[in-house]
Formats: C-alpha cells, sequence, structure tokens
C-alpha cells in the first residue's frame, strides 16, 4: 500500500507502513545493544552447569571435594545442598511461565541426557568450568526410550493445550466423508526433531541486594512471564523480583518461557553471595531449552471428483517427557485451513527420555503443513487438477470450525498475485518434465497459515516538556523489529516524528506485556502503544483546548489533531501549537498517557489468522539428488503492513526457515544412549547464504477492521508455514520422487 492509500485507509500521517530502517540497527552493529551476558556488573562471578552424561537412571554418588578445593571455587551446587525446588506450572497450561515443569537438581533421578546435576560458580569462568570437570558422578543407568517410530502403540493425550484447546476434535462424520470420497489419499509423513539455534544463547546474569530483592538480566522473550516462574521456583514475593532484557540475539520461542538456567543462576548467587553469570553453551542448548518436537502424522484426505474434499482426518505423535509437556498442535491448522464439513484431528504423545519439546517458529503448523499441504498436492495430482485450483475449490469463505467470519482472510489474493509474480502458469503440470540442462526443475506451492494471537498487553507513553517521547511497554524484539514499529505506531499517534519517539521494552517495571511469541507481538502490543499515545496527546490537547492563550483555546479537542510535534485545528491549520510550548505555558515536565488491552484471541467470535501462499523452483541434480532452492516467493495477508521493510525481512526470514526444515535441519538422537549425536552447528546443518537463492515476498494488504485498532495481524511465524510442502511438492514435480520425511536429503532422493 502506498502512503497515499495508507492516508486515504486509515488516516495514516505515512509513518506507519513506511519502511523505517531499524531504530536500534546502528546499536546492533556497533556492538552496543547490551544482550543478557553484557551487562556490568560489579563483581559477578562465573557459574557453569553440568549435565548427566546418561539418559535415565539415578545419580548413586556425587563427590564434590576436588571441585570445591580448587582454586577460585565459591560453591558447588547439587541436589544434596540445592534449595527444595516445587514443581513448576508449566507454560503450556496458559497459567504458568516455566517451559518445563520439574527443575533439575530436584532428586537423584535422571530424566534425560544433558540434564543439569550440578551447577559451579567461582571467580572466573576458567575456573568454574574446571571446577564442573571436577565433580565426580556416578550413576545407575538404565536404558532409554529414545526412538519414537517403533513405540507408537504407547502413544497417550496430552492436557489441553494452552489452558483450553483439547488433543482431539472432530466435526461431521469424517468416516463416511472418506466412504463417499471419489478420490482419496492416506499416507504418513514424518518430521525431525529441529533445534532453535539463535546466535545469542541463552544467558542470565542474577543480582540479589540487600534487602533480599532480586534482579535477573535473562535472554527472554517476555520478562514479565520470565519473573512470574522466577518467583515460583524460588518461592518468593513477585514484587521483589525486576528482569531486565533490552535486547535478544535472536529467539524462535526457545526463549519464550522460563528455563531452569535462569533459576539456577539465582539460586547459585544467593548461595554464593555474589551476583552470578550463567551462559549455556550451544551444546546445552540441544538438551535443556527446547526443540521442536519430532512428528509422526496420518493424513487421510477424501474428495469429489471436482476436487471438493468430503473429509479430513489428521492425527500426529509427537514426544512426550517425564519433565513436563508440550505437544506439537500439527493438525490444529487442519481444523480452520480448508472448507470440509468432516474433519477430525488428533495430537498423542509417546513417553520418550529426553529433555522437554517447546515452540519452535511456526510451532503446530510448521510441522502440520508439511503433511497437509504435501497430502493436497498429493490428491491434486490424483484428481488431474491444478494444487492452486484444488485449495481454490476448497476455500473456506468463512472459519469452518465455528462458521463465523474471519477477522479476515486474504488467502485468495494470496494465491492469484503469487501465481502471477512467480510464474505459475509456466509450469508443465506432469512431473518430471522440465529441465535445465542436467537439472530437473520443479515448481511447487503451498498454503501458509499461522495463527496471530492476541495477548494482554499494556503501555505508557510520556510527551517531555521539549516535545519529544517516551513510550514504554516490556516486549521484547527478538530480531523482529518491535523496536521500530513501535515507535512507528506511537509517532502516528501522537504526531511526533520517529526520530523524536524512544520506545523502550524489555523491563518489568515497565508496563505489562506478555510473551512476544505466537505472532502476537504487533496485534498485541501494538494496540496498547496506540493507546497511550492517544491519551497523552489527548491530555495535552485538552490543556491547550481549555487555555484562552492558546491559538487552540476553546476548539473541541475532536477537532485537534497532531503531526510533527505540533497541534493544529483540523479545519483551520495555521492554528497550531507545539507540544513543547503547551507544556512549557502550563509549567509541566511531562504528560502521562496509559493504554492497554485484554487477552483477544478471537475478536467477536473471528478467528484471526495471517495468510499467505509460498512458491517454491527447485533445481535437482537426478544423479547425485542434490537438491537447490533456485527462486522461492510467499504472497502473504498480515493484515495492515506496519513497515515494509522489517515485515518483509520477517517474512523472507521465515522462507530461510523453511528452506532449512525442508533440507537440512535434523537432529539425530542416538537410538540406544539417548543422547543428541551432534550437538553443534558443525553437525546441525543450517541454511547458509550458498542454500538461500534471491527471496520474494510480498503483502496482499487487506483490510481487517476486527483485529484491532491497527488493523495489523501479525507475520512473525507465517512466513516459514508451507514453505517445507512447497519444496517438496516441488521435489516431486522435478523428480517425480515423493519424499514424505524431512529433511529431504540426497540420500532420499537416491
Ligand atoms: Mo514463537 S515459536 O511462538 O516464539
Amino acid at each position: 500500500m502506498s502512503v497515499e492509500q495508507g492516508r486515504r485507509r486509515y488516516g495514516s500521517s505515512g509513518v506507519i507502513g513506511a519502511p523505517l530502517d531499524r531504530v536500534d540497527g546502528r546499536l546492533k552493529v556497533t556492538g552496543a545493544a547490551t544482550y543478557a551476558a553484557e551487562h556490568r556488573i560489579e563483581g559477578v562471578v562465573h557459574a557453569v552447569l553440568l549435565g548427566s552424561t546418561i539418559s535415565r537412571g539415578r545419580i548413586t554418588r556425587i563427590d564434590t571435594s576436588a571441585a570445591e578445593a580448587a582454586p577460585g571455587v565459591l560453591g558447588i551446587m547439587t541436589h544434596l545442598n540445592a534449595p527444595s525446588f516445587p514443581a513448576l506450572t508449566p507454560f503450556i497450561t496458559g497459567q504458568g511461565a516455566a517451559s518445563q515443569a520439574v527443575m533439575p537438581l530436584t532428586d537423584d533421578v535422571i530424566h534425560h541426557a544433558g540434564q543439569y546435576v550440578a551447577v559451579a560458580v567461582a571467580e572466573t569462568l576458567e575456573q568454574a568450568r574446571e571446577a564442573a570437570r571436577l565433580i565426580q558422578i556416578e550413576y545407575q543407568a538404565e536404558p532409554p526410550r529414545a526412538e519414537l517410530e517403533s513405540r507408537l502403540s504407547e502413544a497417550y493425550p496430552p492436557q489441553p493445550f494452552f489452558g483450553g484447546i483439547p488433543p482431539e476434535y472432530r466435526r461431521g462424520d469424517p468416516a463416511h466423508g472418506l466412504d463417499e470420497a471419489a478420490v482419496r489419499v492416506e499416507q504418513t509423513y514424518s518430521t525431525p526433531i529441529e533445534h532453535h539455534n539463535p546466535m545469542e544463547p541463552h544467558a542470565a546474569i542474577a543480582v540479589w541486594d540487600a534487602d533480599g530483592s532480586l534482579t535477573v538480566y535473562d535472554s527472554s522473550q517476555g520478562v514479565f512471564p520470565t519473573r512470574q516462574g522466577l518467583a515460583e521456583a524460588l518461592q518468593m514475593p513477585i514484587e521483589k523480583i525486576r528482569v531486565i532484557c533490552p535486547f535478544v540475539g535472536g529467539g524462535f520461542g526457545t526463549k519464550g518461557g522460563l528455563w531452569p538456567y535462569t533459576v539456577l543462576a539465582a539460586a547459585a548467587a544467593r548461595q554464593v553471595g555474589r551476583p552470578v553469570r550463567l551462559v549455556l553453551t550451544r551444546a546445552q542448548m540441544y538438551t535443556s531449552t527446547g526443540y521442536r518436537s519430532q512428528t509422526v502424522q496420518d493424513v487421510k484426505l477424501g474428495a469429489r471428483q471436482d476436487g471438493t474434499l468430503t473429509a479430513i482426518v489428521h492425527t500426529s505423535t509427537s514426544i512426550g517427557v517425564a519433565i513436563g509437556e508440550f505437544p506439537e498442535m500439527a493438525p490444529s491448522v487442519t481444523q480452520m485451513l480448508y472448507a470440509c464439513p468432516n474433519v477430525e484431528t488428533k495430537v498423542s504423545l509417546v513417553p520418550m527420555d529426553l529433555g522437554i519439546p517447546f515452540a519452535m517458529r511456526g510451532p503446530g503448523e510448521a510441522p502440520g503443513m508439511f503433511a497437509l499441504e504435501s497430502g493436497l498436492d498429493e490428491l491434486a495430482e490424483k484428481l488431474g487438477l491444478d494444487p492452486i485450483e484444488l485449495r481454490l475449490r476448497n476455500f473456506a469463505e468463512v472459519d469452518p470450525e465455528s462458521g463465523h467470519p474471519w477477522s479476515s482472510n486474504g488467502l485468495r489474493e494470496c494465491y492469484a498475485q503469487g501465481a502471477n509474480r512467480f510464474g505459475w502458469a509456466r509450469r508443465n503440470p506432469e512431473p518430471r518434465s522440465m529441465r535445465d540442462g542436467r537439472w530437473l526443475v520443479g515448481y511447487g506451492m503451498a498454503t501458509a497459515s499461522y495463527p496471530t494471537v492476541g495477548f494482554p498487553a499494556q503501555a505508557k507513553a510520556t510527551i517531555r516538556a521539549d516535545g519529544s517521547a517516551v513510550v514504554q511497554s516490556a516486549t521484547a524484539d527478538l530480531g523482529t523489529g518491535q523496536y521500530t514499529v513501535m515507535t512507528q505506531v506511537a509517532s502516528e499517534a501522537l504526531g511526533v516524528s520517529p526520530d523524536r519517539v524512544t520506545f523502550e521494552l524489555g523491563d518489568t517495571r515497565q508496563p505489562f506485556a506478555f510473551v512476544a511469541g505466537g505472532s502476537s507481538g504487533v496485534r498485541s502490543v501494538g494496540p496498547a502503544v496506540k493507546m497511550a499515545a492517544e491519551a497523552a496527546r489527548t491530555k495535552v490537547a485538552e490543556l491547550a483546548s481549555g487555555d484562552e492563550e492558546s491559538p487552540l483555546g476553546g476548539y473541541d479537542v475532536e477537532l485537534i489533531g497532531a503531526e510533527d510535534g505540533e497541534l493544529f485545528v483540523r479545519h483551520d491549520p495555521s492554528r497550531r501549537e507545539t507540544y513543547a510550548a503547551v507544556l512549557g505555558r502550563h509549567g509541566l515536565d511531562e504528560v502521562t498517557g496509559e493504554g492497554g488491552v485484554e487477552m483477544a484471541m478471537n475478536p467477536g467470535g473471528r478467528r484471526v489468522n495471517a495468510f499467505g501462499a509460498q512458491f517454491v523452483e527447485v533445481r535437482v541434480d537426478p544423479d547425485f539428488g542434490l537438491v537447490r532452492v533456485t527462486r522461492a516467493l510467499g504472497a502473504f495477508d498480515i493484515g495492515r503492513v506496519l513497515n515494509q521493510k522489517t515485515a518483509r525481512s520477517q517474512a523472507i526470514g521465515g522462507i530461510v526457515f523453511g528452506i532449512g526444515m525442508a533440507l537440512l535441519e535434523h537432529t539425530v538422537i542416538h537410538p540406544t544412549l539417548g543422547t543428541v549425536v551432534s550437538p553443534d552447528l558443525a553437525g546441525y546443518l543450517l541454511p547458509v547464504h550458498a542454500d538461500v537463492p534471491a527471496l520474494d515476498a510480498f503483502f496482499v494488504e487487506v483490510e481487517d477492521p476486527h483485529v484491532n485498532s491497527l488493523g495489523a495481524k501479525g507475520v512473525g511465524e507465517v512466513g516459514i508455514t508451507g514453505v517445507a510442502a512447497a519444496i517438496a511438492n516441488a521435489v516431486y514435480h522435478a523428480t517425480g520422487r515423493r519424499i514424505r520425511e524431512l529433511p529431504i536429503t540426497p540420500e532420499a532422493l537416491l
């Protein structure tokens, strides 16, 4: 949308939507942005965690004497001398903040390899590392349950997801729907364990004050939930805890809940009476801070000859563990994406001796849509229908789960504009029919969709005597652009240019925000920021309106607009006065406004989802099975785009993530030892520049008057969904080989 269209549609000043550079960009590239471990704390000492070498069993003996006697050592904490940690309320219940319910160091039981069994604290990092090495632990090991596929018969149902979503869903009569189908697809698709690999590892610094209050600098997607979990774990009043996190070096979900390392840093700091810094190693992030669960998914599709779906049955089994629960909600999307009268979904868990899985970018949808959208591609081929046409014939005019209208749904525009821009019409539907020299060429597409969650959020806006403004909300910017976009929202609502607005986040002393996850940031924090800014502006307008000395005196507040730091009468813009002048005449240092929104998943009963269409071109080497993605394009409906540049970055970042998921990422668990085979960036393959072609992403801007006061849904996660299926579908089109197990490796294609 052009600035002009924005003005007409939203009365926008043009600040919202503009491709503003990241306001924190300079801080980041100059190294001035302070990440969790980088805060300078007087007298800080270092903690190193020791992980279990066995995957299941018990600790039979611990000898810490050599470690305690080593130079510089201040303390060694094990389950024998740790404070007693209660079972924590899991994040996944919708009530708690803890990613895992059972803290390590509570007893002698080992639930997974890498479970923390000791914390060594010393004056220097090297001394702490050496002390951890000197701790002697003997175990009684049992064979771990380390394989999922062979144990599907042990599956059990999880608790309702996030406080309410049951593990099973059904509408209509799926068995009958399959019976009456002219064409059926029944297949099993599987996805492996994948790990978040943010550049910044998890890290915390814990500082206790003499009065028993605690400050924690943590790498976190949500300082308020982290504080809540810390209060529970340490059994102390929540008001005595402050959590600070101004910058996050990547999160992707792994920093969305409280992990034990943060609690252990705080407990260790209390025990040694010094501030403690604790930074996880990359290897530790493969066992103790979540991962995307492996899934085995069965998909059954039935359709009439014209392509209309008569039934979808989609079940998924993922990893269940003893220390908590995080079901991968892979089939959720199947309940709402297509207009099908008969739908059944089910998730279940198989007990394994691993660390707990957690949300990873596009949780649920990313693996779920690999299965569903691959299945639809198989169905399209059986029907002799174009894959886009099949999807259009099943387009859901309303939310098929509730029967209510969508908040907005621009999926049709995404298909049409995406196909056009990609050149989909050049695709010869025959598999293995397109070539470029010796390379087999394939085109594939898939739908993208992700719910954008509406969490509660509050904000405060302060207009200062010099006419500049500070706006606060304790959300997070995990590289998403939140600093920048909230600056734009505040700027427009205040009528103060963006370079005179400072947005602050990441401190529990600021107004409440929930975790920056579930693509919730813009949708939830945006309207709170807008309200707070409007409240502050209105207060100043009221002062001017009631002041005979002001050129605005006597004019109704509703008639007063604001731009470039000035208030003005809308129908007589020559009557104007700066914020600074109004505050100055009233002797005010600042004027403050507040705003907030409640939890709102489906406003007015309308489901809020971002949508998209992913298009991919691959070239496959017929002799070596090597797949190269040579073009990728995503067309997305995220409602109103608040910043064309940062939104596009989110979208293409999602596509890069999807390329990794489709072709490279795979955490291998040793089948008998239960350990992560290569917990590092040498063994865990991620896409590098050579794996990523020039990407194209654009937005079809659909008006959404329901989602919130900004008309903006969320863009964080929709970009990855659909990519793996689009690539698998393109690989099929290139080669005639259908790969139903990720990642698609050369071995699988040979
Ligand atoms: Mo996201 S995986 O909900 O941070």
